[in-house]
Order: C-alpha cells, then structure tokens, then sequence
C-alpha cells in the first residue's frame, strides 16, 4: 500500500473547486434514466452519452473525478481512446463502483446488504490497470418507522463497508465509503440525524477496526433532512446546520473530504445546500464537496435524449451544474447565478 499515493489521490478527489460526477449507473439504472428520456439503453446509446458527459470542454475545471460503471471503463470516445485514458488526459481521475448492488437482507428481508466481496480484491487489480484510481461501494439504509434501519443492518453493511474499503487501499485505489441513509420517506430531520449518526458512528468505527487509514479515503454521505413526503421542507441553512452538527460528532477529522450523493433533491437544492454548508461560519476539518449523479446530470440528460444533434446542448447543461457547484464548494453560489448564460 502507498498511502503516500493514497493521500495524495484523496486530496485531488476535494481540490479547491473541484467535485466528483457519479456516471456509475448499473444496467438497471441507466435503464430507468433513459426510459424517462425515451432513449433506448443499448451499449451504443449509453457509450454514446457517457461520451458526450467526458468529453465536455472545459469540465475539469469544476470536475476533479468520474466515477465509471465496469461496462464503462472498458468503452471508448469515439476516437478509440479508452475512457480511463481520456479522463486522465483531460486532467480528471477515473474512478470505479465495485459493489454489486444491494440484495435482500437474510432474516430481515426488508432491509438490504450490499454485495460483492467475492473476488474483489482480483478485480480492483483488473480495475486498476484499466486506469481506475479510486472506487465506490453504496449501502443502502432506508428509514422507515422506529426499527427501519435495524442496527443488524447498520452494522453489517458497515462491517461491509470496512472489508470493501481496506481491500481498496491494499490495492492503492481510494475508497470512498458510501453508506447512504435514504431521503425518501415521511420521518422527521430529527429521525434522519439520528438514524446518520448512528450510521456514521458504525461506519468509522468498522472502519478504524478494520485498519483504514482514514487520510486516504472520502465519505460520501447523504444531507440530513426531513424526508422528502414529511410535508414541509426545512431552510436550507438548517438542513446544513444539522448534517455539519452530525458529521463534527462521527466523521473523524483525519478524512480529507466528505462529498455528498444528491440522492433524488432538485438540481438546484442538492447546489443550494451545499453551498449553505460552506457558507456557515465555522472551521471545519474537512473538504464539503459532491459526488452527484442526478443533480449533475438530469438537465444534460433532458437536453440530449438520444439526439446526436442535441449533443452540444447537452454538454453545456452539464457544464453549467458543474459550475454551479463548483461555486458551492464556497460558498459563492447564488440562485441568480442560474440564469446567466453559460459556454460549455
Ligand atoms: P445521486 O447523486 O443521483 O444520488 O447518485 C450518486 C451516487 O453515486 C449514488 O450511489
């Protein structure tokens, strides 16, 4: 292990301005995003977009890294060059989800555990010489009621979490740790930050057990927040009081950065929110960043729909989230900022 390397990957991942784009969608996902565009998801279409998001002029001015599916790091642009290769080129990281996906909980079925630590360790050496230079793994913790989610299944996903993490930097790919407590739902913001902090406290303490060294890997955490169905949202400026309070009790101060998932808020909250943390006043140990994949593509998604003629379109609109959080990292970002023109 290097974790000289490590440390140094981790900080690039939450340089001054810079944030990560989630392109990892499995096949069922991608799926379900092209179906609401009315684009078919065949291995043409989708290489065609990914295409269009990596080879955006000017993106790695606000995009530090990518994080790629195991069918997209082995495609092309279209001039034949591999997507690891052309990231790398244009100055951003290639990255790699590694977990396969969560599956139904044994005797708690409602709940899920993530999957895919068979075998891992050959793969991340696969990945690695394709280009990959850090990964991700997603576990999925659903609130719901006073025992959705059971510590059984904090626990074993975190437990998972620690194996998945140390077996990454054994291999010198970043980890980042993703344990994602859903937003969906009717509970209170009270609920969300003790059902994260719980969470966030079984991760770490995995994790330490498990002998990660917490400088060479990110979290990427969910906001805390009333869950979408609760009825009335919160201020911006509380939901970010309440995940910094979170994250100053559970998130060692060691961790260079913690870079948000959007997890289904608007475009324009999962900006708006981020730039509210960045814009409190207090000291804080660590880089606030994103790790978006729908609030950094939805709008480039809409603007393409399977066109080829749309593609420039398309890429301005991911240009323009991107810069839009690339203000928040921050502090500087404003609503009005959304309606000036923008140049991809
Ligand atoms: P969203 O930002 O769409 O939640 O995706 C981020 C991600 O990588 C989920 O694993």
């Amino acid at each position: 292990m290097d974790s000289e390397k490590l440390h140094e990957t981790a900080k690039a991942l939450v340089a001054e301005g810079k944030g990560i784009l989630a392109a990892d969608e499995s096949s069922g996902t991608i799926k379900k995003r092209f179906d609401a565009i009315g684009v078919e998801s065949t291995e043409k279409n989708r290489r065609a977009y990914r295409d269009l998001l990596f080879t955006t002029e000017g993106a790695a001015d606000y995009i530090s890294g990518v994080i790629l599916f195991d069918e997209t790091i082995r495609q092309s642009t279209e001039d034949g060059t591999p997507f690891p290769k052309a990231l790398d080129k244009a100055g951003i990281i290639p990255g790699i989800k590694v977990d396969a996906g969560a599956k139904p909980l044994a005797l708690s079925p409602e709940e899920t555990i993530t999957e895919g630590l068979d075998g891992l360790r050959d793969r991340l050496e696969e990945y690695r010489e394709l280009g990959a230079r850090f990964a991700k793994w997603r576990a999925v913790l659903p609130i719901e009621g006073e025992h959705i989610p059971s510590d059984y299944a904090i626990w074993t996903n975190a437990h998972a979490l620690g194996r998945y993490a140390a077996l990454c930097q054994e291999a010198d790919l970043v980890p980042i740790v993703e344990p994602e407590v859903l937003m969906d739902g009717d509970h209170t913001i009270e609920r969300a930050y003790s059902v994260t902090s719980r969470t966030l406290q079984a991760v770490f303490t995995e994790l330490y057990d498990q002998r990660v060294d917490f400088e060479g890997m990110l979290l990427k955490p969910n906001m805390v927040l009333p869950g979408y169905d609760a009825g009335e949202q919160a201020p911006h400026d509380e939901i970010a009081r309440a995940t910094i309070k979170c994250f100053k009790r559970t998130v060692p101060a060691a961790v260079p950065g913690v870079v948000f998932l959007s997890g289904g808020q608007s475009d324009e909250d999962a900006t708006a929110r981020l730039n509210a943390m960045n814009a409190l006043d207090e000291e804080l140990p660590w880089q606030l960043s994103f790790s978006y994949g729908r609030a950094l593509q939805a709008a480039a998604q809409k603007a393409w729909s399977g066109k080829a003629e749309n593609r420039e379109a398309a890429q301005r609109a991911f240009y323009h989230r991107a810069k839009m959080n690339s203000a928040a990292r921050t502090g500087a970002y404003a609503p009005e900022m959304e309606r000036e023109a923008v140049t991809a």
